[in-house]
């Protein structure tokens, strides 16, 4: 199914959340592939808008793509919708643990958000909507996790992307619509927020890493360009009105991800183990076989490449910011 996106004839997108990291990411892919985007982006707080206003920065060299900014509850959506094909939904308040005391924006970041996109969507021209979900909807489930199951997300970030994950699902009388249930991303520009880059940042400082749990907790970890493929894919794929796990084809314990990080970096990294966090669950493993028959996707980026590339990304950005090249 590669063959259907790339026989797509390069239109319009609308990207939210472009300055993000996914967003970003999935907005390079586009230009590349000739594509013209609107990226809207709110700068929210969610971790330094610094961070997100530099890989604006970076998008902003292209001629074909235009910079909105502002929230999607207080902006004007229906104009920024002409001549657009595809939406690519990834604005939204991202993380577990935060989302206990802050359940009121992630309420507004992920649901009022999406219910404002499907209302400008409904008197548009746009042919398919592709929302990022998460696999923070299926809770403690026994894994693998597949799409059949019923969804028990433990934690308010959880239940804010299933109640948006439905809402987009259910416009598909009028809209083509795909939710991807994206597993735990990583990769170069990752969030400041997320395991892997904290990792890697306190290793490379010589600071001892602090695990919540005792380290066997399990994830699928996904590298960042898997998850664009999959979901470019999803703008193209015969299929509407479905939820589509995409994980990273392999399950690893955050033990093994540390390791692996000291071998990389060549020097011994400490660890202190505390008490599991509430609303981590324990085990993440993506059933990928729905990815597969209505996708084509398959996960091609190993953990060992991935985490490789980016301690190389963390690396060079540490060399660039003792340049002042880059602020934080
Ligand atoms: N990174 C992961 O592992 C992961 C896993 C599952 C799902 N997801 C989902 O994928 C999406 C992207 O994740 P990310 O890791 O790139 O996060 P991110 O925080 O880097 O990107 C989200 C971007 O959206 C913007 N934003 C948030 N709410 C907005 C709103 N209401 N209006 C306008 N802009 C808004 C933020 O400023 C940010 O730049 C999120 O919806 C997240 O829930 C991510």
């Amino acid at each position: 199914m590669q063959e259907n996106w790339k026989k797509m004839e390069a239109k319009k997108a609308l990207v939210t959340g472009a300055a993000g990291f996914i967003g970003s990411h999935l907005t390079k892919k586009l230009l590349n592939d000739q594509w013209s985007v609107v990226g809207i982006d709110g700068f929210t707080d969610s971790y330094s808008p610094i961070e997100k206003r530099a890989r604006a920065e970076v998008l902003k060299q292209s001629k074909s793509f235009e910079l909105v900014e502002g929230h999607l509850c207080e902006l004007e959506i229906q104009p920024l919708l002409k001549d657009v094909d595809v939406i690519f939904h990834l604005a939204g308040r991202a993380g577990v643990r935060p989302s206990f005391s802050l359940e009121e924006r992630y309420y507004q970041d992920n649901v009022a958000s999406t219910a404002a996109l499907i209302d400008a969507v409904r008197a548009s021209n746009v042919r398919r909507i592709v929302y990022a979900s998460s696999s923070s909807v299926y809770g403690n489930d026994k894994t693998p996790f597949s799409e059949d199951r019923d969804t028990m997300p433990i934690s308010p970030y959880g239940q804010s992307k299933l109640e948006a994950e439905k809402m987009v699902l259910k416009a598909s009388d009028e809209i083509e619509t795909t939710a991807l249930r994206y597993f735990t991303v990583y990769g170069p520009e990752q969030r400041p927020d997320m395991g892997i880059r904290i990792f890697i940042e306190k290793a490379l400082k010589d600071e001892p890493i602090q695990i919540l749990g005792d380290g066997t907790q399990v994830r699928d970890f996904t590298y960042i360009d898997d998850i664009v493929t999959a979901t470019v894919l999803a703008a193209s794929a015969p299929c509407s009105s479905l939820a589509i796990n995409v994980g990273g084809g392999s399950s690893v314990a955050l033990k093994e991800v540390i390791d692996l990080i000291g071998q990389l970096i060549e020097k011994p990294i400490r660890v202190r183990y505390g008490d599991f966090a509430r609303g981590d669950v324990y085990r993440t493993e993506a059933d990928l076989t729905l990815a597969s028959t209505a996708l084509g996707f398959k996960p091609t980026v190993s953990i060992e490449t991935g985490v490789s590339n980016e301690v190389n990304w963390l690396l060079s950005r540490n060399e660039r910011l003792s340049h002042k090249e880059v602020t934080l």
